[in-house]
Order: C-alpha cells, then structure tokens, then sequence
C-alpha cells in the first residue's frame, strides 16, 4: 500500500493489535509501525503467552500507547472509568488479532474470555480481523476448520494464513499473511471505508503503441500513471476493479489487471468488460491513428516507405453504447493544450459522456508524465476545478464526482473521502 492509500485508509483511525502467543509475534512489529506511519492512532493489548515471544516495550515504544497485558493489572487502575477490557473494547474502530492462534480462534468461536486479548473481544462490537499462524496440521484440524467457519459466519474477517515456510521449518499453509495483506483485511473492515462497494469499474491507463513492423510504433507520452491510481482508490473504495492497460507499471493489489498494446486490443478489451460494469473511466490516451500496413518483419532503411499510411482507429468511448441490462457511466479524459474547456465540452457531448476530466497538457510540471495533476470535472450540467495534486488525490475527486453520477443524491462518498 503506496502512501498515500495507507493514510487514506488509516489516517486517524483507532486500531486494536491483540497480539497472541505465537512465534510469529515479532512480526506484529512490523505491522503496528505501518499502521502507525500511515497515520492511526494504535493500542496494543497482548495474551500473557505473547510476552515470552516478544516485549510489551517493543509495543508500547511503536504505538506510542501504554499495552495491555494483564487482565488483572496495573492497567485496571489506569484504565478511565472501569475495567481494563472494557475500556479498551469500547475504543477500536477495529481489532486485528494476530498472529491468531488456534487456541485464540478456538476461544472466539465458543465465546471464551480468560485473558485480556479475549476478553477484550468478547466485550466489543468492532469489525473483528483475525490473521491466523499455525502450523499446518492445526490449521488442517476439523476442530480449528469448524471454529474458523463459525466465526466466518458471524462476520469475522480473515487475512491469510498462506503457504511457505513455517516455524518447524516445514513448508506449508499456516504462515502469518504478509503485512500488506493484514493491512488490506483491516482496511476493509474499517466502517466507512468500502464507499465504492457493490460497484463494477473499468478503467484504462496508458498510452497505445499502433506497429509498423515488429520493433516500430506510433506511441505517445502517456505514463499511465493517471489510470493505475485510479484503479488503485477505486479498488481501495471496494469496487471490483478493472485496468486495462499498455503500461509495464505494477497494479494495486486487487485490481484485475487486462494487458494490452494497440487501441484495436484496448477496444476488444473495454467491449469485453464494460458489459457488468457500472463505471468506465477512460483515462488512456488512445491512438487515432494507426499505419494502414504493418509489416511482419523488422523494415530495412531501404524499405521504410517515405511517407506513412494511416487509417482511423475506433474511437472507443464514443463506440461504447450508453449501458445494456445496467447504467453504464461513461468518463472520459480530455489532455488538451489550448481552449482547454471548450475542446472538452465538444467531446463530452460527441462521445456521449457523463463527465470529462479535462487536463491543460501544455504545462510541462502537471499531466503527461508528473505525479501531479489538476484538472476540471466536466459535467453536463456543472464545472468544478481541482486544483494540483498528487494524482491519486485527483482520481479520489474524480470518483467522488463518479459516485454522485453513479447515485445520484447520495453525498456520503463526497463527504468521506474529503474526511
Ligand atoms: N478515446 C477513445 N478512443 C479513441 C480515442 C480517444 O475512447 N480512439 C477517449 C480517450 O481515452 C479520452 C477521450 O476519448 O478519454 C478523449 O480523447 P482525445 O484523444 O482527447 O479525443 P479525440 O476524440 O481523439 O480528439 P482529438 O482530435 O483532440 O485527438
């Protein structure tokens, strides 16, 4: 998780680790320090186990926050107005346990508080995420399967465990799921986060490469950075998220990715997707144009012609027709060096759009390349500047306005992600 949808997520959020006496307990270092970076406000509550693996200091150094360990200890006293769990359960906004053992699911699941770390569970209604370490024939136990199921019944969340190499040295399922991972579970079980669920988005990044033989192209500078963050918010708003896209960039985790080169394969690509999707942001710079021949072998400098032959590529937004069985919302880019407006009004009519995000390319420190933007929402009916910032930041306004198209009354995502 890139910074910027770390704080996004975590930014000011009340976190509960309840660390549990495993091996991979030192791990939760590690996480309580990223939640902590991205901006939560963290409190530790560790099961008298957890202690012989690693030191309630390690905790209390990184959060900041006096740990709980003991439920019968000097926290009691210090806790405001009553007991230490009950103080502490009050709190979260919501709880990871982790690493989870089979012994703290199977309390869980049959509803057992004999420690802090459980009690503290059973005396909260946070969205709860357990991220389970074990070894491989406890994880595979009809008793821990059992517990596990219940507990998924009643809403608990899971991250992990995965496959690889566990503390006996053995490979296999059991190991604590990587920090990112565990980060994501708790991410989607923050209230308010998933603003974007339920919501199907197809978005394309990238600039396409039309071939003049197999080592030539007609390109152009699009980095798709643009279209990839607004994949990443969207997938981390909850939507079921689709990029297509020409670039070699990594994807957010989640986001289904579609690889593809030429407008003609991003067509095919987009038709093939768009038919279950609610949202169609098309943020690509797709070629107009592409040479008519395109040879099967590398052109000699004898062969290259003295002048090209194009044809017209399929404009694809303008293809797209406006929904089938659902409500399609169609938003285009318009990357434009004069006349700004009024070249991306004419296109949002002429394509049949929802919304143009109109970008002045002729500044060389924002758009094309920089990991800054600014640009104008284009609506039929309303105009709204954003002004520069981080492209991420700019694809979270550009949904916000999506949302509003998408359900229209509806200000809960506006309002959110302006929180
Ligand atoms: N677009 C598209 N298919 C194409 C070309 C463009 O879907 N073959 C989309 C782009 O992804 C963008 C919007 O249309 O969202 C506007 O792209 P732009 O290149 O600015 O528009 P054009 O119609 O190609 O106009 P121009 O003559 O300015 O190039």
């Amino acid at each position: 998780m890139n910074p910027y949808l770390a704080h996004r997520a975590f930014g000011g959020r009340r976190i509960l680790v309840g660390v549990c006496g495993g091996i991979a307990a030192y791990k939760i270092a590690e996480l309580v320090g990223l939640l902590v970076q991205a901006g939560a406000e963290v409190r530790v509550a560790m099961t008298p186990e957890s202690t012989r693996f690693i030191a309630p200091l390690t905790f209390e150094a990184l959060s900041g926050n006096p740990v709980a360990s003991d439920l019968f200890g000097p926290q009691r006293a210090q806790a405001e107005g009553g007991e230490a769990h009950i103080a502490l359960s009050d709190w979260p906004e919501a709880i990871v346990l982790a690493p989870a053992t089979a012994n703290v699911i199977a309390k869980l699941a049959h509803g057992l508080a004999d420690e802090i770390v459980s009690t503290t569970v059973l005396a909260s209604n946070a969205p709860l995420v357990l991220a389970p370490a074990m070894h491989t024939r406890m994880w595979q136990q009809a008793a821990t399967g059992a517990n596990i199921e219940t507990l998924r019944q009643r809403g608990v969340s899971f991250a992990g465990p995965v496959e690889g190499r566990l503390a006996s040295g053995e490979v296999g399922i059991g190991r604590l799921a990587d920090s990112e991972l565990v980060l994501r579970a708790i991410r989607d079980a923050l209230p308010g986060v998933r603003d974007m669920a339920g919501l199907t988005v197809v978005v394309t990044a990238g600039g396409t490469r039309e071939p003049l033989d197999p080592v030539r192209f007609i390109g152009n500078h699009s980095s798709g950075l643009m279209g990839h963050s607004l994949a990443a918010v969207a997938e981390a708003r909850g939507a079921r998220t689709i990029l297509v896209t020409t670039t070699g960039m990594p994807v957010a985790a989640g986001v289904d990715r579609v690889q593809v080169e030429t407008a003609e394969e991003m067509l095919e690509a987009v038709s093939a997707q768009v038919g279950a999707a609610d949202l169609l942001v098309m943020a690509a710079a797709v070629a107009d144009f592409r040479p008519r021949e395109r040879a099967g072998t590398k052109l000699s400098k004898t062969e290259m012609p003295g002048a090209l032959e194009l044809e017209h590529t399929t404009d694809i937004l303008a293809s797209i027709p406006p929904g089938q069985a659902r409500r399609l919302v169609k938003i285009g880019f318009a990357a434009e060096t004069h006349d700004v407006v009024a070249h991306a009004q004419e296109k949002l009519m002429a394509k049949g759009l929802d919304m143009i995000v109109a970008n002045d390319v002729s500044n060389p420190e924002i758009g094309m390349g920089s990991p800054d933007n600014a640009v104008t929402l284009i609506t039929r009916t309303e105009r709204r500047e954003v002004g520069r910032a981080a492209k991420e930041e700019i694809a979270d306004r550009i949904l916000d306005a999506a949302l509003l198209l998408l359900r229209p009354g509806d200000t809960s995502g506006s309002k959110e992600a302006a929180s």
